[in-house]
């Protein structure tokens, strides 16, 4: 009996230790894994950056950690990750196509999360080729963000005195700007395509930042019975059903060869390659829009709402910015983006506010396409790569005040403008964000324009501000509310 007892336990001590994932020769080192979990336990699930920064100081700027038996390497701080993403590009420009977030597009991917390939190529291409088209870099884009700025005044002006929660104000208009790119129109926010838009991003982001989806991408075995995770892909297959009923309505009303907005240039794209290039088809469409939508929408917004939080908590600075807005915007109706060459201090602001929010603080997840080197580490094909933006933005030696909120980070002594090597927050190399160019306009546009009318205050019972914004794919700062007043202008 004894020796059956012990027989057992000696089999399944063993096949547990099987299922202890093992370093490959050479791999970047790590904490200890348990089998099956991994180091899933050592990682705080609502906020894993303390965790990350923790492991960094251990084991060094190039570490790695096994989310569940799956191996991933964790690259922190500028040098390794300008190695990793400028000077290595295409190893590292792969992106997962196995995970939850995969799964939910199923083979038919936009452009965020689709491997390093023709498809993605052919797709950011015609993404920024888009950009272009409908105004980046023309007045044109200036006038759309205008559309939106107006709207947001007269959401202000109608709590002159009062306080408001600028939280669906500032989502309203990064997701209008990018609306009127698509779709060539805007919506408010009770529309039925908005919100559910945003219902579904707010619900897949729960789950992709939740256990289940850990669970999910570490043990594939259990994929099929996950009910929340059965949930979050029947509210995707929802919103992609609506988007592709507006896609629809859109098409009966297209000219061939006189388009309107990205969806006409997009089916414009598909007349001309038909039969060549299969990377544009009409099922890719929907998902690249929902990409673009969730992309552009809450990167922007909680930029924009980090940003008011720090301008109204240190009034100081915020009144430096209207001093210079004042003066250069003197006799002129509206800004516009070439304003900024003569706004070194505002612009410093908006560059610190961007470096403070962190807002998109593991970048996306990056794979590796081939077998590489990194910092004297081996890195096989097709290991998950997290790149830790965050480490970089309150990097020691990299910044001049690295933990605190000053402008000065990004000015000389003479009052210019420097931009820091470092300053990626849009990250770095062929993946770098599509969409920098529209969020630095949108950006300076909407911040100047509110800045010259408006003083932000924070409201006298609001209590101490609470800085720490909740963790996600993008930075949320924590809800509060904002005191305005008109300012006299001349
Ligand atoms: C403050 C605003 C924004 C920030 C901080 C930001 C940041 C980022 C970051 C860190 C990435 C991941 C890059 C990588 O994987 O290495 C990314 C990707 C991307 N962003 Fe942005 N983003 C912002 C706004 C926008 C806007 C307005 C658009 C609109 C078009 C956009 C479109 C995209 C797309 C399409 C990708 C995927 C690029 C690819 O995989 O090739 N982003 N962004």
């Amino acid at each position: 009996m004894f020796f059956t007892v012990l027989l057992l336990f000696l089999c399944f001590f063993f096949t547990i230790l099987h299922f202890k994932p093992q370093r490959p020769k050479n791999f970047p080192p790590g904490p200890p894994p348990l089998p099956i979990l991994g180091n899933l336990l050592q990682l705080n699930k609502d906020n894993p950056l303390k965790d990350l920064d923790r492991l960094k100081r251990t084991y060094g700027d190039v570490y790695s950690l096994f989310i569940g038996p799956r191996p991933a390497v964790v690259i922190n701080g500028f040098k390794a990750i300008k190695e990793a993403m400028v000077i290595k590009a295409a190893d590292f420009a792969g992106r997962p196509q196995d995970m939850f977030l995969n799964d939910l597009s199923k083979e038919q991917a936009g452009v965020i999360l689709e491997d390093y390939n023709h498809h993605w190529k052919e797709h950011r291409r015609f993404g920024l080729k888009m950009l272009k088209t409908f105004g980046l870099g023309k007045s044109q884009m200036e006038d759309t963000i205008y559309v939106e700025i107006q709207h947001t005044i007269d959401a202000l002006e109608k709590s002159i005195g009062k306080t408001l929660s600028p939280d669906h104000m500032f989502h309203n208009v990064a997701s209008n700007v990018i609306c009127q790119i698509i779709f060539g129109t805007r919506y408010e926010y009770d529309n039925k395509l908005i919100r559910i838009i945003i219902e579904t991003f707010a619900e897949l982001g729960r789950v992709a930042n939740g256990p289940w989806c850990v669970l999910y991408d570490s043990v594939p075995m259990f994929r099929k019975i996950m009910l929340p995770i059965r949930k979050a892909f029947k509210t995707s297959e929802a919103c992609k059903d609506v988007v592709t009923c507006v896609v629809a309505e859109h098409k009966k009303r297209r000219v061939p060869g006189e388009p309107r907005h990205l969806i006409d240039c997009y089916l414009d794209e598909l007349q001309k390659t038909k039969g060549e290039d299969p990377s544009f088809s009409e099922k890719h469409l929907v998902p690249y829009i929902i990409d673009l939508h969730f992309a552009a929408t809450d990167t922007t917004s909680n930029t924009l709402l980090t940003g008011f939080l720090y301008l109204m908590t240190y009034p100081h600075i915020q009144e430096q910015c209207q001093q210079e807005i004042d003066q250069v915007l003197e006799g002129k109706d509206r800004a516009s983006f070439g304003d900024r060459i003569n706004m070194p201090y505002t612009q410093a602001v908006i560059h610190e506010v961007l470096r403070i929010t962190k807002t998109v603080p593991l970048s996306v997840y990056h794979y590796t396409t081939k077998d590489t080197e990194l910092m004297g580490y081996s890195i096989p094909k097709g290991t998950l790569i997290i790149e830790n933006l965050a480490s970089v933005m309150n990097e020691e030696g990299q910044w001049k005040f690295p933990h605190e909120f000053n402008p000065k980070n990004f000015l000389n002594d003479q009052g210019a403008l420097v931009q820091p090597e470092a300053f990626i927050p849009f990250s770095a190399g062929p993946r770098k964000c599509l969409g920098e160019g529209l969020a630095r306009m949108e950006l300076f546009l909407i911040m100047v324009t509110l800045l010259r009318k408006f003083k932000f205050i924070w409201p006298e019972d609001a209590g101490e501000p609470d800085y720490i914004p909740q963790f996600g794919i993008s930075m949320t700062p924590k809800p509060f509310r904002m005191k305005v007043e008109l300012r006299l202008t001349k």
